[in-house]
């Protein structure tokens, strides 16, 4: 069996945070490749690398700090992710999911989950934004789900729902704060692969075939352990690269992360007015 965590497990690493930190985070944030900058914009914050708190899955991906910074953003508290870790790495899914069991045991509302991710959707221009509407959850199709193991009764169902896993009133307001800001917002599916490999043009046809507009490797198993625990979703996708459709393009995690200079800024303005109207 895969390493799971118990409840008791979870509140020790809850634990270990709330002790060094004296604000309770309402909102949760995950943020993806090369999108850990706007994490600088947190004012009083309390930086808590993730080596230093137990259990915590440590990122090992160039373009994720991997460090928590907690503390006040446009009048909210916030507890930042500044990197994320992903199955690849070598991490069970429990471990991937454990950060947000974390912060619904510190009382986390809403979680906004970021990522960088490839466009299948032909139309979609690296650089711009897409919010996630719906999932593809390929790599629990596969298998490989957060929830595996005995279910934690005091957080969540057994066989929790996931017909709106993305909330639509957070979703909505996303548009509006886009529209007003000129920020185009594209929206559309997210589908999670494994992962580390890029796709073939052989999956991407797959995957467009299947429904899906961006493709990465990160978000969908966060997304279900918020949503076991009740939490509202708000997700974004940063569209950091053309998925190789035509079997001439070469994608790199260093297109990835030069992408996300240019998508900060705009990601910055999303969420600092979510956040506002919060
Ligand atoms: N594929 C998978 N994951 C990704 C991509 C991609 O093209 N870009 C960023 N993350």
């Amino acid at each position: 069996m895969d390493e799971v965590f118990t409840l008791a497990q979870i509140d020790r690493v809850a634990q270990s945070i709330s002790s060094r930190i004296s604000i309770s985070p309402r909102i949760g944030m995950i943020l993806g490749s090369g999108l850990g900058n706007l994490a600088e914009a947190v004012s009083k914050p309390t930086i808590i690398p993730y080596q230093e708190i137990p259990s915590w899955p440590v990122s090992t991906v160039i373009g994720h700090q991997g460090r928590l910074v907690i503390g006040q953003l446009e009048g909210q508290n916030v507890m930042v992710m500044q990197g994320r870790a992903h199955y690849y790495e070598g991490y069970s899914m429990a471990q991937v999911g454990l950060p947000v069991r974390v912060m619904q045991r510190l009382g986390v509302e809403i979680l906004i989950v970021t990522n960088a991710a490839g466009a299948v959707n032909p139309d979609f221009i690296p650089g711009e934004l897409m919010l996630i509407t719906d999932h593809l959850n390929l790599i629990g199709m596969a298998g490989l789900s957060p929830l595996r193991g005995p279910n934690i009764d005091e957080i969540g169902l057994r066989f929790p729902d996931m017909s709106q896993a993305y909330d639509r009133e957070l979703g909505a307001m996303c548009q509006q704060i886009a529209r007003e800001n000129s920020i185009t917002l594209y929206q559309g599916v997210y589908v999670c692969l494994a992962g580390p490999s890029f796709e073939s043009p052989a999956d991407l046809r797959f995957l467009r075939a299947s429904g899906a507009d961006a493709v990465g490797m990160s978000t969908v198993p966060e997304v279900i352990v918020a949503r076991h625990g009740g939490q509202r979703v708000l997700g974004i996708s940063g569209i950091s690269n053309k998925a190789n459709l035509d079997g001439n393009t070469i994608t790199s995690h260093v297109e990835v992360l030069e992408a996300g200079e240019k998508i900060v800024p705009k990601l910055e303005t999303l969420i600092r007015g979510v956040l506002r109207r919060l």
